[in-house]
């Protein structure tokens, strides 16, 4: 792994920033940023290729430590050699690679999101597009050895999944009522050298390339679909986000970049793709029939067993001349695909809860992201004042944006961190209590699939574990004094410290005067002054243990 301090000074160097149209420009950006591990040594992309990079998730590496991957040497369980590189976390291993696509710094992020959604850019429609520099058509996607065996599409988890997955899509269907294009990250198992198998989740809430299907296949037509792989970052993160349906995502995305996407006419399908794009795989999907797909490893954390979905048959796959293959690390989180969500959806449902909702008191939203990915535990953290009747809109506001999001919420007060989960379970256990402070909603939407067992309805979990009267403070030494230690700390070279808040004692509200000036003496050397006081205030009528504050009024 490359220097840090190296990689923090050229990140800071690039003062340029702003987003790259061009996926291999992105590459070389976080290349010269330090964000990159380029490994060419053979690499199978059958058993080797994603757990390689998922020791980077499992290992202890710190989120800001995480790099991506390039393999340039890339074979298969057959010996084959491909021609095309793979990249693997290039697009959302941590906050600094994606900001680095956003072309923003990490803490804009989110206001870039909601300034995009606000006002999207149409794009503008090129010719001679790069993504069709290459056209394969006709019996060359059925030859063997060709079409989609050309692509170096890794096996994301050895030893379940059924196939290789392109996992890094954007999936792009339009809807034949009104026009609008949708595009969608899905997954897509290899099936034959001209034929995926395409998963769009089916259910309340669910993908938009779903209710295009229905539609067609309501109207007994073939479904067109393109398949994008590898683009402009900016492109790309429109696809794991949520949009409103009929909200164009090359027209977000031209918002996140600030200025029009470049997009072209597909060559076999009526669909609009990013001209710069690295990839497109072409095709129809037949909505008269279903196919049984995966085993495949999903995002929450257990392997998705074989149900019927979408079969799409290739009629073209396009692409530059020297493209690079895109691949997402998903399964268990955290991964690049929680990431990629986290870090969208968390604007969302803050903004849902302050701006429409009108929960001034508001601070944070964070989705728990270690192997329970996201969706189903979320903490919503509130300024210290909060009323306890909008705390509990709040609570009520995040299990319900989204029928998927939000089984257990949970309501923090402003000093707790809620990316601190030992933090979370401090509260919980000394600022609620379950007979006032949990409630329990029936009649949530059950999760979907054979991997989940027979449950079918689920319920909501509410607790409010915000400080709701006035506590004495936390009991660590005070903020200057850590401060002080920790410089002395790193003078004496002792290991490297990983800090979490909290680190520092503060008050909470219950606290006097007098003790201030105890405190203040004790540290000054002169808590004799102090014991001379409190001799002062001797009795004899009280039992052990008596509060002070139950006899005396202090200042
Ligand atoms: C790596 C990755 C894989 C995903 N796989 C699927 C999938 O197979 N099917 C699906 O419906 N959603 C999948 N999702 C989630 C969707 O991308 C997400 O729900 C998105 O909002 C869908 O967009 P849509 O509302 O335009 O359909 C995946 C997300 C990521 C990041």
């Amino acid at each position: 792994m490359p220097d840090d301090s190296k990689q923090k000074n050229d990140a800071r160097a690039r003062k340029d920033l702003r987003p790259r149209f061009d996926f291999q420009e992105h590459l070389a950006d976080l290349e010269a940023a330090g964000l990159l591990v380029r490994v060419e040594r053979p690499i199978n992309k059958d058993t080797e290729l994603h757990p390689l990079v998922r020791w980077q998730f499992l290992g202890g590496i710190p989120e800001d430590q995480r790099r991506a991957f390039l393999f340039t040497h890339v074979v298969d369980g057959k010996g084959r050699r491909y021609d095309m590189p793979v990249a693997v976390g290039a697009l959302a291993s941590s906050p600094q690679i994606y900001a680095l696509g956003m072309g923003k710094p990490v803490e804009e992020i989110g206001s870039t999101w909601m300034r995009a959604i606000a006002n999207p850019i149409a794009p503008v429609a090129v010719s001679s597009p790069a993504c069709q520099q290459v056209v394969i058509t006709g019996d060359a996607l059925r030859e063997p050895g060709g079409g989609l065996a050309r692509l170096p599409v890794p096996v994301s988890t050895p030893g379940f999944d059924a196939a290789p997955y392109l996992t890094a899509t954007l999936c792009v269907t339009r809807d034949p009522e009104n026009g609008i294009q949708n595009m969608g990250t899905y997954r897509a198992g290899l099936k034959a050298t001209d034929r995926l198998g395409v998963r769009m989740v089916a259910r309340v809430g669910g993908a938009g390339g779903y209710l295009h299907w229905l539609k067609y296949r309501s109207r007994k037509q073939p479904m067109p679909i393109a398949i994008v792989i590898g683009c402009a970052p900016v492109v790309f993160f429109t696809g794991p986000q949520k949009l409103a349906v009929d909200r164009d995502e090359l027209e977000v995305a031209g918002g996140l970049a600030g200025e029009p996407i470049r997009k072209t006419k597909c060559v076999t399908v009526d669909l609009d793709v990013p001209a710069d794009a690295e990839i497109v795989i072409e095709g129809l999907i037949d909505t008269s029939v279903l196919e049984p797909e995966a085993p495949f490893g999903e995002s929450n954390g257990y392997v998705a067993l074989e149900a019927y979905n979408m079969p799409m048959q290739v009629t073209a796959i396009t692409h530059k001349r020297s493209p690079v293959f895109t691949s997402i690390i998903s399964q268990v989180t955290p991964s690049e695909s929680s990431l990629v969500k986290k870090v969208a959806y968390e604007p969302l449902f803050l903004a849902h809860l302050r701006d429409s909702l009108g929960i001034k008191s508001v601070r944070r939203v964070v989705m728990h992201e270690p192997l329970s990915n996201l969706r189903p535990v979320i903490f919503v953290q509130y300024a210290r004042e909060a009323l306890r009747t909008e705390v509990w809109r709040g609570l009520h506001g995040a299990a319900t944006l989204r029928p998927e999001c939000g089984k257990i919420v949970i309501a923090v007060s402003e000093d707790i961190d809620p990316a601190n989960t030992d933090a979370v379970f401090w509260s919980l256990a000394y600022r609620s209590t379950p007979t006032e402070d949990v409630h329990i909603a029936p009649y949530r939407r059950g999760v979907q699939g054979s991997q989940y067992g027979p449950q079918t309805s689920e319920s909501t979990l509410l607790i409010d574990a915000t400080q709701k009267y006035a506590m004495a403070p936390l009991a660590l030494p005070t903020r200057e004094y850590m401060e002080g230690a920790r410089a002395i700390w790193d003078e004496l070279h002792l290991p490297a410290l990983t800090v979490k808040p909290p680190w520092h004692g503060y008050t909470l509200g219950d606290w006097t005067n007098t003790w201030e000036r105890y405190a203040q003496r004790a540290t000054a050397g002169d808590w004799e002054q102090s014991g001379e006081e409190t001799i002062a205030r001797r009795r004899s009528d009280v039992t052990p243990e008596t509060p002070v504050r139950k006899i005396e009024t202090l200042d």
